[in-house]
């Protein structure tokens, strides 16, 4: 397990699912830990099961303002944010030209703008320590394309080139930023959108069918991936974009009989 011993890693979406599993991996590493999500409830309780060298903030990504107090809350309690993983997001579903366009600019607002103003918020405190870590969340998805799924598709590709531009903004001054694509991962917003939408349950279902490695991620296979990322084991890796996804976007295997 890569080391995480000095670091205050701040996980937005910490509440429950990934990142949740993010977190417990982190604090196993050594890092003290701040959860930050819109779910008070959920985020209390995740924190406090992993004690100590967690703690939960209320934090909406899309907020700039909410964004000053959640580090503000963090370097009060732990200290300056040494590493941020960009993981909150939403997920819609609906055929294109049945998207409400209020509907696209929160999916917009959450998964896209939460990430810049999250990289905005942490690097003035990285700039002055001259070194950080930033992961941010994208998806398979947004790497190829998926039927019912614009806003959110879109989203995540753009998460591509914001962290490329950041990570050549920041490399200078000792700041690595990548992004990390997961595939399919049962968690509540795969559970949401399966419920939610038949044709893309069907869709999901045959895309875990024809993967290299025919099966749904387990939370914990994304988590490893971004502890090493964060930690100083990675130090010459900034910019990569990096499906984590069992093989999901090489194209169609045949399974199994
Ligand atoms: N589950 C999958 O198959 C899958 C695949 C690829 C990528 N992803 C991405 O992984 C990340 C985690 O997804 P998950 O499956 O664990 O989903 P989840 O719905 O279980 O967790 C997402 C978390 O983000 C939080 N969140 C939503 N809006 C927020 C806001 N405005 N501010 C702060 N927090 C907010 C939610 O409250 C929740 O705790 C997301 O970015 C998602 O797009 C998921």
């Amino acid at each position: 397990m890569p080391n995480l011993d000095s670091k205050i890693v701040l996980v937005t979406g910490g509440a429950r699912g990934m990142g949740a599993c993010h977190a417990r991996n982190f604090v196993d590493a050594g890092a003290r830990v701040v959860i930050a999500d819109v779910l008070d409830d959920e985020g209390r309780s995740t924190a406090s099961e992993l004690g100590e060298n967690a703690l939960f903030v209320h934090l909406d990504v899309s907020s700039e303002q909410s964004w000053t107090d959640a580090i503000e809350a963090a370097r009060s309690h732990f200290g300056s944010v040494t590493s941020l993983v960009n993981n909150a997001g939403i997920e819609l579903a609906a055929p294109l030209h049945e998207t409400p366009v209020e509907q696209w600019d929160k999916v917009i607002d959450v998964n896209l703008k939460g990430v810049f103003l999250g990289i905005k918020a942490v690097i003035p405190d990285m700039l002055s320590a001259k070194s950080g870590s930033i992961v941010n969340i994208g998806s398979g998805a947004g790497l190829i394309g998926y039927e019912n799924m614009s806003a959110y598709t879109s989203t995540k590709a753009g998460i591509n080139g914001l962290t490329k531009t950041a990570a050549i903004e920041y490399g200078k001054h000792g700041i690595r930023v990548n992004a990390l694509h997961p595939g399919i991962v049962q968690t509540p917003m795969l559970k949401d959108t399966m419920d939610s939408n038949a044709d893309l349950k069907q869709i999901l279902n045959d895309s875990v069918k024809f993967q290299a490695i025919g099966r749904m991620g387990e939370t914990n296979e994304i988590s490893e991936v971004i502890s090493f990322l964060l930690s100083d084991r990675a130090s010459f890796v900034t910019g990569v974009s990096l499906p984590v996804d069992g093989g999901l976007i090489l194209g169609r295997a045949t399974p199994l009989a």
